[in-house]
Parts: structure tokens; C-alpha cells; sequence
């Protein structure tokens, strides 16, 4: 790195400042390289996970063409990067997978780099294999380094090697780094990072760290910032939003922060993701229920029905509480749309924890539900439990669940048939020429027709057809 730092004078201590040395650095070698080439740089962000995920593969975007290389398909980039979730095993198989793929590519493409982030980095026995058996990868970085990104790409750039640079933990957040949406008029905005909740099946407080809030004054000014260019719609996002602001300094609760944000001028919809039902406040129904912006969609996850498997996942709610609080959150919201998140085959489930996870669904009615398969992670507390389900139960009991969860989303998507909706438009439909698809606040989709000119807008549109978990329109 010396010539660089030669260039450039010493790098700065400080962040960002720091990055946007590095980003410096490194455009200048792949301006030499394209010049070498004589052709533009290429990359491709893939991105597994989930919204948290994809918003920190926005971040990569951004360094990635501020840098400039150029976005391509992943067949034809010269630098190829997996932002990499780790929640359950299947989400790690399709890395492998995908690996696999990629070390053919390279070997005709030797110029190409590999580089892997994200959670499934934080785990130890990941790195170990990556460092084994993936020698072509170039960089390999974590959860908690993200922001340092530019600095490691140069590093690689000068090395040649492998670079594996992980964090344990940090209680740094580092803002201001360029970041390229994927939409122009939505963005999804952390507020937090990190959970403090240890689900007893769940690893992401292991590899996403202890819960950080970030100051609302650096939450609302990147929001003003997004609604000056363009933004209308924004997710506020953190693995349990409701416990926002607690450990702050200057602790405020995160209706508190709904309310400040709901001020903003140029937003017109707030949406949040994920809401634990066990700090969901009545202070925060109050402010959905009186909120002009915020959407009528709430996604509280419940993960089972019975209150002795929620006991042993740590959840600390039980069956009756969760179904008071989804009751009281449709009595004072009435149009709302309640989705959740359910686990299938968690150690020690009989059919009679199932039969109670069925009733839940059946008693909420679920405008849609995601449902898993429980896959054992190394080194949560599920993980030990002796009596794991047999994957024939599991199978049996997830496949009745689907079949209920879909037959109940259907009927509750279809209330609201021949009702005029306001929607944003998000696409052209791929599906049907001369269609857009755009987005209610309930979350539902409608295709009308339309054309791209419509996308980022906002229109009235009546709901013609229900088609199960959509639906067709027009505008009125
Ligand atoms: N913070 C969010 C969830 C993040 S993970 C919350 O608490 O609701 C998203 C979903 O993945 C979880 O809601 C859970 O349903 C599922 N999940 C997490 N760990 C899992 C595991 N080990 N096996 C199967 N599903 C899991
Ligand atoms: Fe995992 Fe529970 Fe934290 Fe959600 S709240 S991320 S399920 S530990
Ligand atoms: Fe996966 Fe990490 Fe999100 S494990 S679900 S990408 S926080």
C-alpha cells in the first residue's frame, strides 16, 4: 500500500473520512486496469437474507460504483461479491453452491475477484472451511466491518492473497458512506443494528452483535436526505424495532421515533420491520392507529402457538398473550393486514404444540405468513436440546400448515375485492405487456395497466379481481 499512501498522504484515523481515502485508492487501480483492459470494470452485489441484508448490499453498491466499476449480471463481473445470510442451513448451502460455480468462472477469468460478507463470516467454522477449501476467494469480511469495505478491497488489491478480516463485536456505527438504492422512491433505513433477545433457536445475535440504536437526529437527517431525492416510502428496519432507543443516552421509545418521522415532509408511507410481540406497546398501536403515513401492515412474528415451546424459545410471551395483543392491535387498526413469521419442528414439539400453532392461525387469520422448517444452528441453545423433531413430522406438519396459511390469506386478501386503494407503483409487470405492479399500504400487490412513466407514483386504483394473493385493477 505504500505508493498509494504516498499518492494520497497518510490515510485519515478518522470515519468515514478514512473510507473515502480508500475508495480514492482503489478507483485509481481500477482505472489502470480498465485502461489495461480496455474496458470498463464490472461487479455483481448478490444478496441472501433478509432487508438488513439487502440495505448493506445497497452500501457495497455504493463504494462498489463510486470506485467505478460498472453493474453486470453475475456470469460477466469481474468482481463478484455474496452478501451471505446464515439464519437457517439452507441459506448456507446455496453459498457453497454458488462457490462451486464461481471457481470455474475464475479459472477462466483469472483477473476476477471473489468476495464473501455478511453473517454466515461470523461464524468461526465458515472462515475455517472458506480458508481450507475456498482458496480463490479473495476477501472475505463480516457483519461488523462492513463500513471498512473500501480499505479491504484496497488491501486485496495490493495483496493478492487471501484477506479474511473479521470483528467479533463493535459498538461502532460509522455513517455517511455512499449508498446506491435498488428503487429510487423506497429505501429501507436501519435504525438499529444487532439483537439482544437470544431466541433460543436463533443465531443472529451471534453474528449480528449486542442491539445498537442509532441517534434519532442521524436517523431523521438520512431520512430527509432520502425524501429530497425522490424517496416517498421508507422501512425503517432492526431485527426488534420496538425496543428501539432504550439504551441510547438520551433513551426514546420508537413510537417517539414514528412520530418524529411521521413529520417529515416528501414521505408519504412508513413501513417497519420486525415488530417482537413482547415490547409492542400501546403507545405505539396509538400512533399507527393515528398516523396518516405509516402502513396499514404489521409484521409480529409468533413463531408457535404453544405456550410451552414459546417457553423454551425464549420468546416471553405466551399463546393467550399474543392472541390479546393481535385482537387489540384489529379492534383499534380494523383494516390493518397482520403477517408473521411461524417455526415448524422446534425441539420437543408433539403434535399438540402443532394443533396449538393452528389454532393461533386460524384465530388471527393471517394475511400471510412465512412459515420454516426449525434447522438446527451450532451454538444456539436449541441446538443441544436432545429431543429434535424427525424430519417426517416436520415435513407433515409444515405442509398442513401451508396448506391452512394459505387457504385463510386467501380469504383475507379477497376482503377487500371492489375497494378503491391507493398504491405506489413500484415495476413494469413482467408477467402481462402493458401492465405495472404497485404496492398498497396493506403490502398487497395489484396489476393495472400502466406504463414505466407510472413507476415511483401514486395512483387510486379499483380493485377488479382477487387472484388469491393478488389482485387486478384500474385506475380510477
Ligand atoms: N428478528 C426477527 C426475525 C429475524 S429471522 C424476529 O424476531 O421476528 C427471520 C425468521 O427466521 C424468524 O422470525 C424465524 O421465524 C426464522 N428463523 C430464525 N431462526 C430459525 C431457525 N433456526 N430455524 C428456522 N427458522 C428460523
Ligand atoms: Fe432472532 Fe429472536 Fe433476535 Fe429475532 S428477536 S433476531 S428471532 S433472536
Ligand atoms: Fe440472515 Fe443475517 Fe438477516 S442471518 S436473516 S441476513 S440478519
Amino acid at each position: 500500500m505504500e505508493k498509494e499512501l504516498n499518492l494520497y498522504g497518510p490515510a485519515p484515523t478518522e470515519e468515514p473520512e478514512r473510507q473515502y481515502y480508500f475508495i480514492e485508492v482503489c478507483k485509481k487501480q481500477v482505472e489502470e486496469e480498465s485502461k489495461r483492459l480496455g474496458r470498463p470494470l464490472t461487479f455483481c452485489v448478490t444478496t441472501f437474507g433478509c432487508q438488513m441484508n439487502a440495505r448493506d448490499s445497497e452500501k457495497l453498491t455504493g463504494i462498489l460504483e463510486q470506485i467505478g466499476y460498472q453493474p453486470t449480471e453475475e456470469e460477466n463481473a469481474d468482481f463478484v461479491i455474496y452478501n451471505t445470510c446464515t439464519v437457517r442451513e439452507n441459506a448456507n448451502l446455496k453459498v457453497y453452491g454458488h462457490l462451486g460455480l464461481l471457481k470455474h468462472r475464475k479459472k477462466e477469468n483469472p483477473h476476477m475477484k471473489i468476495a464473501l460478507c455478511g453473517c454466515m463470516m461470523q461464524e468461526p467454522e465458515v472462515v475455517k472451511k472458506l480458508k481450507e477449501s475456498y482458496r480463490f476467494v479473495d476477501l472475505v469480511f463480516g457483519t461488523h466491518n462492513i463500513f471498512k469495505f473500501a480499505e479491504l478491497l484496497a488491501e486485496s488489491m495490493e495483496s493478492g492473497g487471501m484477506i479474511v478480516d473479521i470483528w467479533k463485536d463493535t459498538q461502532e456505527i460509522v455513517e455517511e458512506l455512499p449508498i446506491e438504492r435498488k428503487y429510487a422512491f423506497k429505501s429501507g433505513v436501519n435504525i438499529m443494528f444487532g439483537c439482544n433477545n437470544f431466541c433460543s433457536y436463533c443465531i443472529v445475535p451471534y453474528v449480528r452483535g449486542r442491539e445498537r440504536s442509532r441517534k434519532p437526529e442521524d436517523i431523521i437527517r438520512e431520512i430527509e436526505k432520502l425524501a429530497a431525492d425522490g424517496v416517498s416510502e421508507i422501512m425503517l428496519l432492526g431485527q426488534n424495532v420496538n425496543s428501539y432507543g432504550k439504551n441510547l443516552d438520551d433513551p426514546i421509545t420508537f413510537a417517539e421515533l414514528l412520530r418524529r418521522v411521521e413529520q417529515i415532509e416528501g414521505i408519504r408511507r412508513i413501513r417497519f420491520m420486525t415488530s417482537h410481540p413482547k415490547d409492542l406497546s400501546d403507545e405505539l398501536i396509538q400512533v399507527m392507529k393515528e398516523s396518516k403515513k405509516i402502513c396499514r401492515h404489521l409484521h409480529l412474528p409468533v413463531q408457535s402457538g404453544s405456550s410451552r415451546i414459546l417457553k423454551a424459545m425464549n420468546r416471553k410471551y405466551t399463546k393467550e398473550q399474543y392472541l390479546a395483543l393481535a385482537e387489540k392491535i384489529r379492534r383499534e387498526i380494523p383494516d390493518i393486514s397482520l403477517t408473521t413469521d411461524i417455526i415448524v419442528g422446534f425441539p420437543g414439539e408433539t403434535d399438540e404444540d402443532f394443533a396449538e400453532t393452528l389454532d393461533v392461525v386460524r384465530k388471527v387469520r393471517y394475511d400471510n405468513a412465512y412459515t420454516f422448517i426449525y434447522s438446527k444452528r451450532t451454538g444456539t441453545p436449541a441446538a443441544a436440546m436432545e429431543n429434535q423433531v424427525a424430519p417426517e413430522d416436520n415435513k407433515r406438519r409444515f405442509d398442513q400448515l401451508l396448506a391452512l396459511v394459505q387457504s385463510l390469506a386467501k380469504e383475507q386478501t379477497a376482503r377487500f375485492a371492489g375497494t378503491v386503494q391507493e398504491v405506489l407503483v413500484e415495476e413494469v409487470n413482467d408477467h402481462k405487456e402493458g401492465y405495472v405492479t404497485g404496492r398498497m399500504s396493506n403490502n398487497l400487490l395489484v396489476h393495472f395497466p400502466g406504463d414505466a412513466s407510472l413507476i415511483g407514483q401514486y395512483r387510486n386504483v379499483r380493485l377488479e379481481e382477487c387472484k388469491g394473493f393478488y389482485y387486478m385493477g384500474t385506475v380510477v
